[in-house]
């Protein structure tokens, strides 16, 4: 084949793959409620039929890379049962004395009140009937046990040993970054990947750890005020930054913690978090390697800097390197995958039609949000930064990243994630108070039923 020919077939490749993903796109909006992101076997139904017009890399590697991304997500804990199980010994409070563990163990009832989540795929069938006819005992934390053995509760992996006692455990990107439908019964359903834990109350989760004398020495703190600065975060929030800069409350006494964000909706946005910290690939491998334990490589000198980050400075988190490295080699297919994870779109019943159309096009115009949040991305393509004072808010969050700026939210799939309220620390109870917000510091004079517009515009995006 001459080379002409060989360039035409991978350009004209390039096209087919281009037009499966916005097909995938296009049919993720139709199908919103039922399928809230594009489903890997959308992914592959269409990447592969054309396998034989694609160049020899793509033939083998898209579908495996996604398919291997999606198991990292969900599944892979980088090592970090170091951490959860084997120093902060988690698992013992989730057995309980019974099971070989300490104190009364955590029921599976305990377990959907902190808001974690099960898996019904994951369910042996008869597992499934006994729940669907409340045979089930979930206040037998034997039962958690059960689940955590049918890799059923998602992002938590439990480690068994023959005889079937628990003996560590670690996380995943799935704790915090999915939730289920609730098809089978509240807290209980299929996987929705991508999708903020608003139910998530992490704070409570590792307060139940035995060893959590393990962070107050890492903070210089006691036990109890560790268990306080926890108790703060409430459903929904993590600090992300707590174990590098030490800080637990703000000024006004109210916690540091921040909002957990989706995971999705990220392909075409520049910066990533509240505060812009970096791309995907990077701000992944912070949190493998400096939240969630994992151990991988980490280099960011940033973080070196011993009036903001005494505590990264002390522990070396700026420049951690592991050997064997469990983590960079899979940040690559990691990525890919959430790349792939689309916004769901809000279904057509849940909202005004007629009035999302009118508020469109005051999104678009008279109340300027367009201009930070361009459709279709809902953020700058660019540097999508903004200084405190721009936003009308506090510069505390924002000073405690690199920037010291707000990032621009990506506002597609806002209504799977209303749960908590808005902004970084969810200050705005609802989008009302967020339009007031904006109302008062751009001086915009939108009138009730301008509000109500842009909120319902707000909500099918
Ligand atoms: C314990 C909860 C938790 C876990 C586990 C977790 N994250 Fe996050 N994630 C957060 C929080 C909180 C933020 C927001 C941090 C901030 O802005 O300061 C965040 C932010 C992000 C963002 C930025 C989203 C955006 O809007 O730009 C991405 C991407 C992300 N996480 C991916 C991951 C991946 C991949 C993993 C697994 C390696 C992971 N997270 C594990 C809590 C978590
Ligand atoms: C100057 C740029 C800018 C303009 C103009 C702007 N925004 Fe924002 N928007 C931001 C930034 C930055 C954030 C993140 C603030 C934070 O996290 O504390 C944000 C956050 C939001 C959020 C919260 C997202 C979430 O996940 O919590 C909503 C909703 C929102 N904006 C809607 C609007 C609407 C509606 C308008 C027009 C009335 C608008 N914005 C105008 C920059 C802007």
């Amino acid at each position: 084949m001459s080379k002409r020919s060989k360039t035409m077939i991978a350009v004209f490749s390039g096209i087919l793959i281009l037009a499966g993903i916005s097909g995938i796109m296009s049919m993720n909006k139709e199908n919103e409620s039922s399928a809230p992101t594009a489903s890997l076997n959308d992914l592959l139904s269409i990447v592969n039929p054309q396998a034989n017009s694609l160049s020899p890399d793509m033939e083998k590697s898209t579908p495996e890379r996604l398919k291997n991304g999606q198991q990292i997500f969900r599944f892979d804990t980088f090592g970090d049962e170091a951490y959860w199980g084997d120093t902060l010994k988690l698992h013992q409070a989730i057995a309980g004395e019974k099971l070989g563990g300490v104190g009364p163990g955590l029921s599976p009832k305990d377990a959907l009140a902190v808001g974690l989540k099960v898996d019904a795929q994951a369910l042996p069938p008869s597992l499934v009937r006994q729940l669907k006819a409340g045979k089930v005992d979930l206040d037998d934390p034997a039962n958690t046990l059960a689940l955590l053995k049918n890799n059923a509760v998602l992002g938590v992996t439990g480690f068994f040993d023959e005889a079937g006692k628990l003996t560590s455990m670690g996380i995943q990107c799935a704790l915090c970054h999915s939730t289920v439908d609730d098809s089978l019964a509240p807290g209980i359903g299929k996987r929705l990947d991508g999708r903020a834990n608003r139910d998530l109350n992490v704070g409570a989760i590792i307060s139940l750890a035995p060893n959590i004398n393990v962070i107050a020495d890492r903070l210089g703190v006691d036990v109890p005020t560790v268990k306080k600065v926890l108790a703060g975060w409430g459903p929904g929030k993590y600090d992300a930054v707590l174990l590098e800069d030490g800080k637990g409350f703000r000024p006004d006494g109210k916690s540091a913690a921040t909002l957990l964000p989706p995971a999705f909706g990220l392909s075409g946005i520049n910066l990533h978090t509240w505060t812009g910290w970096g791309s995907v690939p990077h701000w992944n491998a912070y949190v493998a390697n400096t939240q969630m334990g994992g151990k991988g490589t980490f280099f960011d000198p940033r973080l070196n800097d011993p009036k903001k980050y005494p505590i990264a400075v002390k522990t070396g988190d700026w420049n951690i390197r592991n050997s064997p490295d469990l983590i960079s080699s899979k940040l690559p297919d990691l990525h890919l995958y959430q790349l792939a994870l689309t916004a769901p779109k809000a279904p057509e019943s849940s909202y005004n039609k007629e009035a999302a159309a009118r508020g469109e096009t005051l999104f678009n115009g008279k109340a300027t949000c367009a201009r930070c949040h361009v459709p279709p991305l809902y953020s700058e393509p660019g540097w999508n930064m903004h200084t405190p004072k721009e936003m009308g808010i506090d510069a505390f969050q924002a000073d405690r990243s690199p920037d010291n700026m707000y990032r621009t939210a990506p506002l597609a799939g806002l209504w799977t994630h209303q749960k908590g309220g808005f902004y970084h620390d969810g200050r705005f109870a609802d989008l009302n108070e967020v339009i007031n917000h904006y109302n008062n510091l751009f001086k915009l004079k939108l009138t009730e039923n301008e509000k109500r517009d842009l909120r319902e515009f707000l909500l099918s995006i």
